[in-house]
């Protein structure tokens, strides 16, 4: 949940330190936030050259792949990209905010019925971003397990690498099929893509590697960083009273948890200096890895006084949860109204009072996104349902 205490130690000295990960060759980590801004503004580091054979990694296999959006730069990026604004970009997402609020609202309201011990991952975050994924880009809500099943292999320390290709493999036919028999919702990111590449926009190739980064990176996430909130609020009183405050700024509450909340462990895919550049003492060779610690950068005094305070009604907050630059994460409108509208409707419901169980809290240990695997809350002894 919060920083890996060797990400502290290495933010304790601002200048990058040398480091190896399990995998390909050593590189250079960065902490501090001016320093990680720098990296990923995509001035002097980008992806386009990495070798997937030496990249710096904590799995066997490169997360990243040469050719697909997050390896890309230039016009070939912003020509992809552009293809998912008209349905992640603010405004569209503003018209989702009632339909987000019915479904979170759905959820809750059977699981007060329920009137018991509940997993919140299982019966509240896992479906409301499946169900709003699912939505926007157009497949029916009934294939979202499986997705997720091919998702969690593809983000495994631990599946092989004959698993991890049969996962990729498996999305992309699904994705191709679907494509193929013209199944996916009018209206939908899915159909956007589609008619794009009717328009000779985008290859056919391209298009389905687009949709594939848009599922592994669209629903996981957002789950598991408000399985991450809800935690946090079920476990920390203060926290608690301070959300439930009346008139709170929720989105800017949202802001402060997501700056102290860790994904993925609090570092970022690796880029390649493309030119020397020179972090203080250090120089970085053109060619040389590194690796961006966003949960550092987060965490860092220079930007954020009192960085270890959460301070819901923080006024300025830098934080690099969703990136920056070029790579900026495509869906932050959307994962950010899931959050908030998730967070706010949980906080007005009989849930807020729930405890968690003694042996309540699982954390699954094979995701590159360390993620809770389960949170089990139970109304109060004694507790009334209203
Ligand atoms: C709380 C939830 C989320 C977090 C913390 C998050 C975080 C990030 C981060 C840090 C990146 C940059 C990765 C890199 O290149 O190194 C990224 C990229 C991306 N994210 Fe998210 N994300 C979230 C939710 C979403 C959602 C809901 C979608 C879409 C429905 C999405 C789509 C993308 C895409 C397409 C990229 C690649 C952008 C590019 O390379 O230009 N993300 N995300």
């Amino acid at each position: 949940m919060g920083l890996d205490p060797l990400l502290r130690a290495a933010a304790a000295g601002a200048d990058p330190v040398r480091v190896a990960l399990p995998f390909g060759t050593p590189c250079w980590l960065v902490t501090g936030h001016a320093q990680v801004r720098r990296v990923l503004s995509g001035a002097e580091f980008d992806r386009t050259t990495i070798d997937i054979a030496e990249i710096p990694r904590t799995t066997e296999e490169s997360m990243l792949v040469p050719g697909t959006l997050s390896c890309l730069s230039g016009a070939d990026h912003q020509r992809q990209r552009k293809l998912l604004m008209p349905h992640l970009q603010a405004g569209p997402v503003r018209a989702l905010h009632g339909r987000i609020e019915e479904i979170a609202q759905g959820l809750i309201t059977d699981i007060v019925a329920a009137d018991g011990p509940v997993d919140l991952v299982a019966e509240y975050c896992n479906p409301l971003a499946m169900r709003v994924f699912c939505e926007m880009f157009g497949v029916p809500f009934e294939d979202c397990d499986q997705l997720a099943e091919w998702t969690t292999q593809l983000l495994s320390y631990e599946a092989g690498s004959r698993i991890r290709q049969r996962a990729g493999v498996a999305t992309a036919r699904y994705l191709y099929e679907r494509v193929e028999r013209g199944e996916y919702a009018e209206g939908s990111l899915l159909a956007t893509l589609v008619a794009a590449c009717g328009r000779d926009e985008v290859s056919f190739g391209d298009m389905l590697s687009l949709a594939v980064s848009v599922v592994l990176a669209g629903f996981e996430t957002t789950s598991h960083v408000l399985a991450k909130f809800l935690y946090r609020l079920l476990t920390d009183e203060r926290l608690a009273n301070d959300l439930a405050r009346d008139g709170v700024a929720m989105d800017r509450a949202v802001e402060e948890l997501l700056r102290v909340t860790n994904f993925a462990g609090g570092e970022m895919l690796p880029y390649r200096a493309a030119v020397d550049v020179v972090f203080g003492s250090v120089t970085i060779r053109a060619g040389e890895y590194v690796v961006p610690a966003i949960g550092s950068a987060n965490m860092d005094p220079a930007a954020f006084p009192e960085p270890d305070r959460i301070d819901i009604d923080r006024s300025r907050n830098p934080h690099l949860s969703f990136g920056f630059g070029t790579h900026f994460c495509a869906g932050a409108p959307l994962a950010r109204a899931e959050l908030a509208i998730g967070l706010a409707v949980f906080l007005r419901s009989p849930l807020r009072d729930y405890t968690i169980s003694a042996d309540g809290l699982a954390w699954e240990t094979e995701s590159i996104l360390w993620p809770i695997r389960a949170l089990v809350a139970a109304p109060r002894a004694g507790s009334v349902v209203r």
